[in-house]
C-alpha cells in the first residue's frame, strides 16, 4: 500500500517535472518602471544565454501569460499599449520550444520588474492673474504642476483642461518643457463668471469627463461697467455736440466774412448798424432808388448778422 503511494507521488511529480520543463526562465529588461495611464510599457524579453534555437517567448503578468510571441532573435520587445491601472504588477518573461496557450503558461522568469502604472490625470494648479474681470476684457488664468512632469517616456501629447465648475471649456497642449500653461477667456461676459480648475492628461484617455478634478478652484467674478460705460458714452456725445457747435459758428463766420467782402458793405453796414433807425430808414430808401430788389430783407439780416457777429467777437 505504502509502495503504491510511493509510486503515484513518483510519478506525479515526473509528470510535474516534464510539464515544467517545457517551461523555461528567459530574462526582462525595462527602461521604465513606471508608466502613466493610457500610455506604452515597453518590455524586452531575452533568451540570451539559455538558448540559440527559434522558440516562443510569453510575457507574464503576475505569473500568468499574457502574450506570446515567436522569436528567431536572442531579444524580443512587448509592448502593451492604452495600458490601465490594473495593468500593474510584476512582469517575467519564459519561453518554450513548443507553442503553447497563453493560458496554460504560468510561472516567473529568471526576473522580472514591478511596473507602477500611475494617474494620467494630475490635478493642477490654477491662478487667476486678476479676480475681477471687466466685462468685455479678458481673463487669463495660470495652470501649473508643482512637480515637474515625469517625461522619461517619450510623449505624443500632454493636455491641460480649462475646468468651469467641473466642465472642460478649453484644452490646451503642454510644453514638456514648461511647468505652466496659460489661459486665456476673450471677452468675458457676465455668464463667465464661476469657479474654475485645471487638470493635466499625461495620454489620451478614452472618457475622463468624469473624472477631472483639479487641485484647488479659483472664483471669477465679472465687474458689470454698463454705468460708467453710459458715463463716457454721454460724454462722447457732450464733445462731439461741442465741437459741432464750434464748427457751426467757425462756419458762420466764415460765411459772413465771404459775403461781406463780396459785397464790399462792411464800411456801410457798420455805420448804419451803430446809428439810430433814422439813418437806417434813409439808406434803405437810397437802396431801392439804387434798384436793388429786396434790399430791406438783405440789409437787416445782414445787420442782425453783424450784431452777432460783434456779440460772438466779443465773446471769443
Ligand atoms: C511582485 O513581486 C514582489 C517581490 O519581488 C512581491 O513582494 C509582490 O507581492 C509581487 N506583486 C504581485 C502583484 O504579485
Ligand atoms: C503666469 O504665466 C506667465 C507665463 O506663462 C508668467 O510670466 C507669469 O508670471 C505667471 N503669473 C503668475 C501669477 O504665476
Ligand atoms: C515622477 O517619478 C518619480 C519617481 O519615478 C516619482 O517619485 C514622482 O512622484 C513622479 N512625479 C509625478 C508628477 O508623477
Amino acid at each position: 500500500m505504502a509502495g503504491l503511494f510511493l509510486l503515484t507521488f513518483v510519478f506525479v511529480k515526473l509528470l510535474l517535472q516534464t510539464q515544467g520543463q517545457n517551461i523555461h526562465h528567459a530574462k526582462i529588461y525595462s527602461v521604465n518602471r513606471e508608466v502613466a495611464e493610457g500610455g506604452s510599457l515597453q518590455v524586452t524579453c531575452s533568451t540570451f544565454g539559455y538558448t540559440t534555437k527559434s522558440v516562443y517567448l510569453y510575457l507574464c503578468h503576475n505569473g500568468k501569460a499574457i502574450e506570446i510571441k515567436k522569436s528567431n532573435q536572442a531579444d524580443v520587445a512587448f509592448i502593451i499599449n492604452s495600458i490601465e491601472k490594473d495593468n500593474s504588477g510584476n512582469y517575467s518573461c519564459v519561453f518554450s520550444e513548443e507553442r503553447l496557450l497563453t493560458t496554460q503558461v504560468t510561472g516567473y522568469g529568471e526576473n522580472h520588474v514591478f511596473i507602477q502604472v500611475t494617474e494620467s490625470l494630475i490635478p493642477a494648479e490654477i491662478r487667476l492673474l486678476k479676480a475681477d474681470v471687466s466685462e468685455g476684457s479678458d481673463a487669463e488664468f495660470n495652470c501649473s504642476t508643482s512637480n515637474p512632469l515625469n517625461t522619461t517616456q517619450p510623449r505624443k501629447m500632454i493636455l491641460a483642461f480649462l475646468l468651469k465648475n467641473g466642465r472642460t471649456i478649453q484644452v490646451n497642449t503642454w510644453d514638456t518643457t514648461e511647468t505652466m500653461t496659460t489661459f486665456t477667456l476673450r471677452k468675458v461676459r457676465l455668464e463667465d463668471a464661476g469657479t474654475y480648475s485645471c487638470v493635466v492628461m499625461l495620454n489620451i484617455l478614452p472618457h475622463p469627463d468624469k473624472r477631472l478634478c483639479g487641485k484647488n478652484e479659483v472664483n471669477l467674478q465679472i465687474k458689470q461697467h454698463s454705468a460708467s460705460v453710459s458715463n463716457s458714452n454721454s460724454g462722447e456725445v457732450r464733445l462731439a455736440i461741442m465741437c459741432f457747435i464750434i464748427l457751426l459758428v467757425i462756419s458762420l463766420l466764415l460765411g459772413i466774412w465771404l459775403i461781406t467782402q463780396k459785397r464790399g458793405f462792411i464800411g456801410c453796414l457798420n455805420k448804419r448798424c451803430l446809428n439810430n433807425e433814422e439813418q437806417l430808414r434813409e439808406t434803405e430808401v437810397v437802396y431801392e432808388e439804387a434798384g436793388e430788389a429786396e434790399a430791406t430783407g438783405e440789409t437787416q439780416s445782414i445787420c442782425e448778422l453783424s450784431e452777432w457777429n460783434e456779440f460772438s467777437d466779443s465773446e471769443v
